[in-house]
């Protein structure tokens, strides 16, 4: 398959087989993150491949716990049910890997900082180069992983219970959950979301 029918047939996969994915495949998905580019070649990332479903209904129930408990303190009802379902369906992929990004703090942001820019500026300026390596590193698990006949989605989401997460798989402190990608078999077929044209998105500067 070419690459750009892999990337246009890859799918956010929410329902999965019970199947195991073999020890060989992960470590190939897990090669594709580990060979994705990133900010000076930091490497500032690190995946805790987490197979234990009691472990991922822990980390599910701590993620909706959080979810209901917003709800409720801000008096919103019902109304996060939908997000519920889509930040806490984890558990049923019988492999979730966790995403951890480790905080590092540049020359120049130091120098920004001493010089009394906020935390959002300095962002801004800085184009959060950290976290864009992470997402390099997720959409290349993303592609391995559909190009083994496997489905996997993205999950943010997830990130509201980060702290208690991040304590449950006991990782350093300088370690921030940034994403879950369960993978697994897909149990059905997905039909692509739209996307913008490229009129709409595109601009060239002749
Ligand atoms: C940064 C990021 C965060 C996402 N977070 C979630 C999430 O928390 N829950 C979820 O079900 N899907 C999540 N998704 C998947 C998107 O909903 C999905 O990529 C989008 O709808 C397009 O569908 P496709 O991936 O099938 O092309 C996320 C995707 C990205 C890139």
């Amino acid at each position: 398959m070419d690459l750009l029918t892999l990337i246009k047939e890859r799918r956010s996969v929410r329902q999965f087989l019970k199947e195991p994915i073999p020890h060989e495949d992960l470590e190939e998905i897990l090669e594709a993150a580990q060979w994705a580019p990133s900010g000076g070649n930091k490497q500032g990332w690190k995946f805790i491949v987490i197979k234990n479903p009691d472990l991922l209904d822990e980390m599910s129930k701590m993620v909706g716990d959080k979810i209901d408990k917003l709800a409720e303190e801000a008096g919103l009802g019902n109304k996060l049910k939908g997000n519920k379902v889509m930040a806490t369906f984890f558990n049923q992929a019988p492999v979730t890997i966790a995403v951890f990004m480790e905080r590092y703090i540049s020359k120049i942001e130091e120098a920004l900082e001493g010089l009394g820019y906020q935390p959002l500026e300095i962002q801004r300026l800085r184009g959060q180069s950290d976290l864009q390596s992470i997402g390099a590193a997720i959409q290349n698990i993303l592609l391995m992983a559909h190009s083994k006949g496997y489905g996997s989605c993205w999950l943010c989401s997830p990130n509201i219970a980060s702290p208690e997460i991040e304590k449950l798989l006991g990782v350093a402190e300088n370690w921030q959950l940034k994403a879950l990608v369960p993978i697994g078999k897909p149990a059905r077929d997905y039909k692509a979301p739209v996307r913008k044209d490229l009129t709409e998105i595109v601009e060239y500067r002749d």
